[in-house]
Order: C-alpha cells, then structure tokens, then sequence
C-alpha cells in the first residue's frame, strides 16, 4: 500500500481516540515564498477545490525568493477528538491584519473569531460575507488554513502552560498590574476536522504578503473597462420601458452611466426564483437588451440562487439539490457538474445569450434563519457546513466561467466569498448601511483577497449623500443601489452639482483605476487598500517607536493605532473621506511628502495633519513623484478601440513614473498576451524644467491613447 495512504490510515485511527502529541508539520515550498504543509488528513472538498485555483506561478516567480519566515519548531498541528489544532507564534508588538471582511476594525490581535460566511450582524466576531482564514503579520508574513469549515480563531488571547512567553501569574489583590487578559503569544485555530492544507507565505512587506496570496489565488480580477464606469441599480418592479427612460435621463442630465442592473422583478418570480424574464415588464427581453446597448447600457441582474418549483429547470435540478429548502426554493448542489451545467444552461440561453453583461449574487451568505441549517445534506455528501463556506464561490466561479467561455468580461456583486475568490470579477456589497464602517470593510478587503463597495442606498440630507457618494466613486465599484427607494444620483437638489462632479471624476481617474486593477491581476497588488499595507507606514517601525514618548509624537502614535478610515486608491492616492456631520478631520500623510490632489499644494511629509473640505470635495492627497493619468470627463467607458485623451498630472518633485495598462478592455484576449503597459516618466531637464514622456507601444498592441498633455501641479 502506498505510504501515504497508511500514514492517513493511522492517521485516521489514532484520531477522536487518543490525542497526539504536537507535531511541527513539514514544510514543502511550492511556489517562490510560499510553503505548504498537510496537518492530518484533510477533507476532500475545501476553499480552493470551490474556486478552483490557479496559482499564477510566473508572477510568483517574478516576486521572487524568500526564505521561511518563521521558526519551524514554534508552529504546531495536533489531531485530537476529530479536529486539527493549530497553533503559530507571534512575537512582542507583532500586529495582525486579515481573517475575513470586518467591517469595525482593522488590527485582530487579541480578538476570538469563528469564521463563518454570514451577512454582517454588526459585531467583528468573524461571521461575515467573505471570512478568509488569512492573516497577515506586521512582521511580514502571512498564514492561510485551506479549510471549508467553521474554524475557532485566538489571535493572540489564550496562554499555554508551556508558552516560551507565558507571562508570570501576578496577585490580584496586591499587583496594579494584574490583568484578566495575561500576554499571549501565539495564534491558534480549530479546524473541526481530521486534516487541513496550510499555506504559509513570505514579505518581506506585508503587501508582498497579501500580493502572493492574491497571485497563489490565480491574481486579481480584471474588471472589462465599462465595471469601472458608473452603475445605477433600479427600483425592483421597474418595467423595460422605466428602465429605458432611466437611463435616458442620465444621458439628459449628463451623468456618467456604463451599466443598469435590475432587481428581483425582471424574473417571473422571486425569492425564490424563477431564473427567466417577467413578460408582463419584459415583454422582449432580446429586444429591450439590444435597445439598452444600443445607447451603450449594459445590465447587470440580480438573483437569488434557490430555484423556484416554477421555474423551467426546477423538475431537472431537483435530484440535485440539498434536503432543505430556502424560501421554498431548491438548493442546487453546485459541487456537482451536472447541477451547474443545468443552471448555466438557463442563464445562458435566456440571459447571458442575448447580451445581459452580469449578475448580482444575492443571499448566498446568510442569514441562519434564511438559509439551510447545518443539518441538511446535500447528494454530492458534502456537508451543510463546507456548502456554507463555499457557496459565493462555487456561484462566482459557476458564472464568470460563463463569460469566459465566450470571451466577455464581466463584473458583476456577491454577497458571499471566501479565500480563493480573489480573480473572480465580483465586489462584495451588504444590506449593513454605516459609512464609516463601510469605509474600515473597504480597508480590510485588501487583507482579504476580496473587493468591498461601500454602495449609496439612501440619505437622510443632501450631505451625507454626497459624502457617500465620494466614497462610492473611490471604490472597485460605483454604484447607486436603488432597488428600494428609487433614489437617483439628482435626488438631492441642493447636492447636485457635486454628485455630478464626483461621478464624472470617477470616469476622469479610468486610465488610472484600469491600470491598478491590471496591477492586481498580473502582480496581486490590491487596488483599495490598507494604510497599513503602504511601505513605512505601520507599527514596523518598532526602532523609532522603542525610543519615542508617543504622546509626543502624534505620527507615531498615530500610525501605531487602528487606521480606518483613510485608504491607498492605488499606488499615489491616500483618500480621507469625510463623514455626516464633519466638515475636518485629521489624516495621517506616511513618511515622504504629499500633495492635495486638487491643487497640487505640498500638504505634509509623515505627521498628521487636519484638513476640511467643502461639500464639494473629498480629500485626496498624492504621493511625492505621482503620476495620475486622467481621461475627459466621458459619460461612458471608452468602447473597445476608441481612443481617449490623456491629461496626465504629476505631482511633486521626486522623479515621476507610472505603468499605464492597455488592452482591449473588454475581452480575455489578454489571457493571450493581447495587451501592452507604457511607462510614463517625469524628470526634470534643462534649467531644471519638467518634462513628462509616455514610452511607444509595441507595434500591433493595443493603444487607445489619443492626445497627451501634461499638468506638473505642484510647479
Ligand atoms: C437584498 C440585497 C439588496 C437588494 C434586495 C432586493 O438581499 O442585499 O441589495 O438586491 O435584496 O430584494
């Protein structure tokens, strides 16, 4: 018998009988800075089985070699009672960012989590739309558990009796020092089964971390140009015609608009759904499509996944759905073939065929009392649990495969993801309406391989509408979801003006957010991201920190404390929104010097500094040497070979260099090498004048650049 069949075997055995001893498990690198180690033996169907991985293993190469960035002998794996322990040290200071989408806070040491795909309820306690079993150390490391089950996270809280660290027990009723929280020094997990793969991955900067996990999940998600355009979600009973006048009245108005997306009342029926077109609002669904395109609309349509009885595949799908219902509706078992082949089959022949650009994932997170219980089974004899944890992924990967098929882009929102789901072109959304906290899960989105959109429902005042649509528009996805009240980017009068001058400078930054999103897919760096994910920036800078007094420091102390709200918009851009009720608010400019981003004014060099702004902006502040390429301000993303405009501002004087990505925005053909980046440059020439310079396209690649000028804005 093979050796490994009989070690599992033993395995097996020893397992939910005796406990074994700590083991240090064995480390294989399987990719440049990336280990894994198999503890046990692990299910059959897990995270990266549901997404079905690809690791980019040329842009891993192209990060480079690292060395294991932790001792070997301080990390553990045990087989106890059925369930995998895991145990990983930290060390004295070392912060922790990641284990899923938390929306109220960014640093997890000290938090006890049980990772669990739910929709948001409002407390960090790891039930949440994409609860990623990933974290990545401030040291420069990262670890992810390959697991489709519910695991028990202590980021740092409990104390080992043989902990090399574990503090010295103190007197409560004498010692000031006391504390009912001792130190702990070490991250440690249940995985309540017999095995699990972990992945361990090296920096040496955390966004090297993060930008090997992104390109060992296949890179992240190229969104077709027009994803990044503005989109508006209707009311749910819109008929085609209201929809057609919708978007008539964007083009009137002069508001950018690049797609609509419909809510629950295209289908014949929904909750659960019928997965075909209501006749009495679309009577000509083919027909209404084409009119849409035609004054260059696409949509985007919701859907639940549970499959009504009414529906045309409900007689077929049934033998392969679970043994409980949601809504009355069937739960297809999409871990098998034949189940997903049935439902691609309606969504192509009645939807994706006749032109609809993508889908909206609704409902495939939880709640508990909404969703099928742990105790429904399901044919493939994959558990209630594992469907859980995977089911965002298996409708992501189920759909977007559908466009990949025939060669379109698409980009569409999930309400449910997990690890794995990085190159899926979906942004997660929720029915949680707090800006901030939106803005803190826009943040750890980044620490998660996923993307977030912090989506404009309503308002109660014009400010906190513009407010929020500032944000919306320095985001993976901008988007007014109007499906309940029917509110309109004009809704507020008074506001206007400034929505419309956010949303044109949305499509402005395209050549720009399209670039960052290139660098996402072909080098894993996220395009929202983390303060802390910026080089110099964060609690890494423990020699200053030994020495500093840091209440008189407030940059450090600054830095050293939880950031969230203020975020990387790609590589130059650090966004500072501002929130109901603020007219300033302080923002901390990293080590190096920043410039307003309006005016090209010197703002600040490593130090916090207050800022206020009209409703008419949103601070934004540009790193020292930055390029932004900017486009007019179009009302819908250039079409494939229609060529744009540059205006390209520079800010600063540091030396200036930008990677500008091209292709033909729409299809996979830069799977095939169709695409091209230019290197845009600023230096300074005789008399010490600015020259900015765009390097040539390689003949026969793509090129949509018509006229450049250049803006030195800080001259
Ligand atoms: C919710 C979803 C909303 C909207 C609504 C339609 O579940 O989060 O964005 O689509 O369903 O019924």
């Amino acid at each position: 018998m093979h050796i490994r069949l009989l070690t599992n075997l033993f395995l097996v055995f020893l397992l939910g009988s005796v406990s074994l001893k700590a083991q240090n498990p064995i480390w294989t690198e399987i990719a440049p800075g990336i280990w894994k180690s198999v503890i046990g033996v692990p299910d059959k169907f897990d995270l990266l089985k549901a997404a079905g991985v690809q690791p980019n293993i040329n842009a891993l190469t192209r990060l480079g070699k690292a060395a294991f960035p932790l001792q070997e002998s301080s990390i553990a794996g045990t087989l106890a009672d059925g369930k995998t322990y895991l145990r990983f040290p930290l060390v004295k200071g070392e912060q922790l960012y990641g284990f899923g989408l938390n929306f109220k806070t960014v640093q997890q040491r000290g938090k006890i989590l049980l990772l669990h795909v739910d929709h948001y309820g409002g407390t960090d306690n790891g039930r949440t739309h994409a609860p990623v079993p990933f974290y990545i150390s401030d040291q420069g490391y990262g670890v992810f558990v390959n697991s489709a089950r519910y695991i028990t996270v202590y980021a740092g809280t409990a104390v080992r009796r043989d902990s090399p660290e574990a503090p010295v027990p103190l007197d409560r009723n004498t010692d000031k020092k006391w504390s009912a929280q001792p130190y702990s020094d070490a991250v440690e997990m249940v995985v309540p089964t017999t095995g699990t793969e972990v992945f361990i991955f090296a920096g040496p900067t955390p966004l090297d971390v993060v930008r090997r996990f992104n390109l060992f999940n296949g890179g992240g998600c190229l969104p077709p140009r027009w994803g990044l355009g503005f989109t508006q979600r209707v009311k749910s009973l819109y008929t085609a015609d209201q929809v057609i006048d919708e978007a008539k009245a964007f083009a009137e108005k002069g508001y950018p608009l690049d797609f609509i997306g419909l809510e629950p009342g295209w289908q014949s029926k929904s909750y659960p759904c019928t997965f075909e077109w209501d006749k009495t609002r679309f009577p000509d669904p083919a027909g209404f499509v084409k009119t849409m395109k035609a004054m260059g609309i696409r949509l985007n349509l919701w859907t639940n996944p549970y499959v009504a009885p009414e529906s045309p595949i409900y007689s077929q799908i049934k033998p392969l759905t679970g043994s409980h219902t949601v809504w009355g509706g069937a739960v297809a078992d999409l871990t098998l073939p034949e189940a997903q082949k049935i439902m691609v089959g309606q969504m192509s022949k009645d939807q994706v065929d006749i032109g609809v650009s993508g889908y909206k994932v609704d409902e495939c997170d939880g709640y508990d009392r909404w969703l099928w219980p742990d105790v429904a089974t399901f044919p493939s004899g994959n558990s209630a649990e594992q469907m859980r944890q995977t089911y965002g992924l298996l409708l992501q990967k189920m759909t977007s495969d559908i466009y990949h098929q025939q060669n379109k882009r698409t980009f569409g929102l999930v309400r449910g993801s997990n690890a794995g789901g990085s190159s899926f072109p979906y942004v997660i959304y929720n029915d949680y309406y707090s800006h901030e906290d939106f803005i803190t899960a826009l943040i750890n989105s980044s620490f998660a391989g996923v993307l977030w959109t912090p989506e404009v429902r309503g308002s109660k005042t014009g400010e906190e509408w513009v407010r929020r649509m500032q944000t919306v528009c320095f985001s993976p996805m901008a988007m007014i979801n109007a499906w309940s009240d029917g509110t309109k980017p004009w809704s507020f009068p008074e506001v206007e003006k400034e929505v419309k001058a956010i949303a044109l400078l949305r499509m402005q930054l395209m050549p720009y957010f399209y670039s960052e999103f290139a660098k996402y897919h072909y080098e894993g760096t996220p395009p929202f991201r983390a303060m802390n994910l910026e080089a110099g920036f964060g609690s890494k800078q423990s020699s200053e920190l030994k020495n500093a007094n840091l209440s008189e420091n407030p940059y450090l102390e600054a830095v050293n404390k939880e950031v969230k709200d203020q975020y990387m918009a790609g590589e130059y851009l650090l966004v500072a929104p501002l929130f109901k009720g603020q007219s300033e608010r302080s923002v901390i400019l990293p080590n190096g010097k920043w410039y307003d981003f309006y005016t090209g004014k010197y703002a600040g060099d490593g130090e916090v500094i207050k800022v206020s702004a009209g409703l008419d902006k949103i601070p934004v502040f540009v790193k020292d040497g930055g390029i932004v390429p900017m486009m007019p301000p179009m009302l819908r993303a250039p079409a494939s070979r229609e060529k744009f405009d540059l205006e390209i501002r520079y800010y600063g004087s540091l030396p200036g260099n930008y990677r500008l990505y091209d292709d033909d925005g729409e299809t996979f053909n830069y799977e095939n090498g169709d695409f091209s980046w230019r290197t845009m440059t600023v230096s300074s020439g005789k008399k010490g004048k600015l020259a900015g310079n765009v390097s040539l396209v390689e003949k026969g690649k793509p090129d949509n650049i018509g006229k450049v000028s250049w803006r030195f804005m800080s001259e």
